[in-house]
C-alpha cells in the first residue's frame, strides 16, 4: 500500500541532513549527501531494489522486470542554499515509494524499473548543473570533472574524497535504447496548480536556460581620499548591469533573467570594490528569445564596462535548449491523472530538471505536484500529505500502465 505519511517522513528525515542546522542546504558530494545517500540505499533495498551509488554519486536502484528495457524514474537529492525539503527530493522518495508497493505485491512488470537520486542537479557547489544526469545521458565531457569550487577542489577530487573512482565514469552512461523513458515526478515550484485548486499537472516541456558568469575589472582605492569623477568602481557598474539584465528580461513575458550572486571584492567598508564577480541565469520557452537576451545581456554588460572604463570578461557556464516532453508519455501521464478523478491541466516547468539531460537517450515525461504559494527555492516550500497521495498514486497508475509505443 502506498504510504503518503511515509513519504512525507522520508522528505523530512533527508532534510535532517544539512550543512546548516536548523535549515536545509545539501550540496554534491558533501558530508550531508552522503548521509542521504545511505538513507536513499536502505529504502530503496527494502523496496525490493538492488541498489548502489554510481561513479558519479548518483544512488542508482533497480527493480527487475521481465525484460529490457527500463523505465526511468527519479529525481535530485542536492539542494539549493537555504532550501525547502521537497524540490528534488519528493520525486525520488515517491517513485521508491511506487516500487514498494509492488514489491509488496511480488509484482514484477514487463520492464524493469531504474529509480535514480541524481547527486547533482541544482548546481550549486561546482556552478555546472545536472552532472548526474548528464553522465548517466552520456553527454559528460570528462573535462568538466576538472571544474572546481569556492575552495579550489576539482569535481575529480570531490568525487575520490567521496570514495567514488572517476574512471568508472564510462560505466555510467546509458546506451541510447537501454531506457524505454524517464518520467520524474517533483513539485510544481510555480502557482499554477493552487490557482485552479488542482493537485497535480502534466508537464508539456521544460524551459531552457543559459547560465553566464561576469568579472569586472575596476580599480580598489581609499573610499575617503579617491574623488568620485577618478574612480572605477566595479560595484558601481555591476549595479547598472543588474538593472539593465532586469530591463532585459522584462521585455517579453515569456523571458526571465535573475543576477543571483553578486560578489565585491576586496569588500570592505572603506575600500573602493576594484573586483566583481556576478552570475545572470537567463530561462525561456524559445530557445531564440533567450539567446537574443543573452546577446543583448553582453551588449549592454559590455557598453556599461566601457562607459565606466571598467574591464570585463563575460564567461557561459551552461546552456542547455528547451526539453519537450514526449506526447505519448504525456497522454500515459494524462490518463493516470484522469482515472484519479483529476481534470487534465498541461503546463510548462519554468525550472530546470534531469529531463533536460535525459533527453539526450530517452523521451522524458513530469508529473508536477501542487506547492503551497508556489514558493520553492526557499524554507518555506510546503505540500500537503494528501497531494503526496494523489502523486504517487499516479505516478503508480503511470508505472502499472506504462507501454511503449506500438
Ligand atoms: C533548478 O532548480 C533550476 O531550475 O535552477
Ligand atoms: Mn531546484
Ligand atoms: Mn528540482
Amino acid at each position: 500500500m502506498l504510504s503518503a505519511e511515509r513519504i512525507m517522513q522520508r522528505c523530512d528525515a533527508l532534510a535532517r541532513h544539512s550543512e546548516l542546522p536548523g535549515g536545509l542546504t545539501r550540496v554534491f558530494l558533501s558530508r550531508e549527501n552522503r548521509a542521504a545517500n545511505e538513507l536513499v540505499l536502505g529504502w530503496m533495498r527494502e523496496a525490493g531494489m538492488q541498489a548502489s551509488v554510481d561513479a558519479i554519486g548518483n544512488v542508482v536502484g533497480r527493480y527487475e522486470g521481465q525484460q529490457q528495457p527500463c523505465l526511468m524514474l527519479g529525481s535530485h537529492l542536492d539542494t539549493v542554499r537555504d532550501a525547502g525539503r521537497y524540490d528534488g527530493m519528493l520525486g525520488v522518495v515517491s517513485a521508491i515509494e511506487c516500487v514498494a508497493a509492488l514489491h509488496e505485491r511480488r509484482k514484477r512488470l514487463p520492464f524493469a524499473i531504474e529509480v535514480v537520486g541524481f547527486g547533482d542537479e541544482e548546481g550549486v557547489r561546482f556552478a555546472t548543473t545536472m552532472l548526474g544526469s548528464r553522465a548517466i545521458a552520456g553527454a559528460l565531457d570528462p573535462a568538466v570533472l576538472k571544474t572546481t569550487d569556492a575552495a579550489g577542489v576539482s569535481i575529480e577530487e570531490a568525487l575520490r574524497a567521496f570514495g567514488l573512482d572517476p574512471a568508472g565514469m564510462r560505466d555510467v552512461a546509458r546506451k541510447k535504447g537501454s531506457v524505454a523513458a524517464y518520467a520524474e515526478l517533483h513539485i510544481e515550484q510555480g502557482p499554477v496548480l493552487e490557482a485552479e485548486g488542482l493537485p497535480v499537472g502534466v508537464v508539456t516541456a521544460i524551459n531552457g536556460f543559459s547560465r553566464l558568469r561576469v568579472t569586472l575589472q575596476g580599480e580598489a582605492g581609499h573610499a575617503g581620499t579617491v574623488p568620485m569623477n577618478l574612480r572605477r568602481d566595479a560595484l558601481a557598474a555591476a549595479a547598472e548591469c543588474v538593472l539593465a539584465i532586469e530591463r532585459i528580461a522584462r521585455a517579453d513575458v515569456d523571458l526571465v533573467g535573475t543576477v543571483g550572486r553578486i560578489e565585491a571584492r576586496p569588500g570592505a567598508i572603506n575600500v573602493i570594490p576594484g573586483e566583481v564577480q556576478f552570475t545572470i541565469d537567463f530561462r525561456a520557452p524559445r530557445d531564440e528569445l533567450r539567446m537574443q537576451a543573452v546577446g543583448s545581456a553582453r551588449a549592454e554588460v559590455e557598453a556599461i564596462a566601457e562607459k565606466r572604463h571598467v574591464g570585463c570578461r563575460i564567461e557561459m557556464l551552461q546552456e542547455l535548449g528547451v526539453a519537450a516532453c514526449a506526447p505519448w508519455l504525456m497522454s500515459q501521464l494524462a490518463r493516470a491523472v484522469a482515472a484519479e478523478g483529476f481534470p487534465v491541466r498541461k503546463l510548462p516547468s519554468g525550472a530546470g530538471h534531469d529531463g533536460m539531460a535525459l533527453k539526450n537517450i530517452a523521451d522524458i515525461a513530469m508529473l508536477f505536484v501542487r506547492c503551497k504559494g508556489g514558493i520553492s527555492h526557499n524554507p518555506a516550500e510546503s505540500i500537503t500529505e494528501a497531494d503526496a497521495a494523489v502523486g504517487a498514486r499516479t505516478l503508480l497508475r503511470f508505472i502499472e500502465n506504462f507501454e511503449l509505443p506500438a
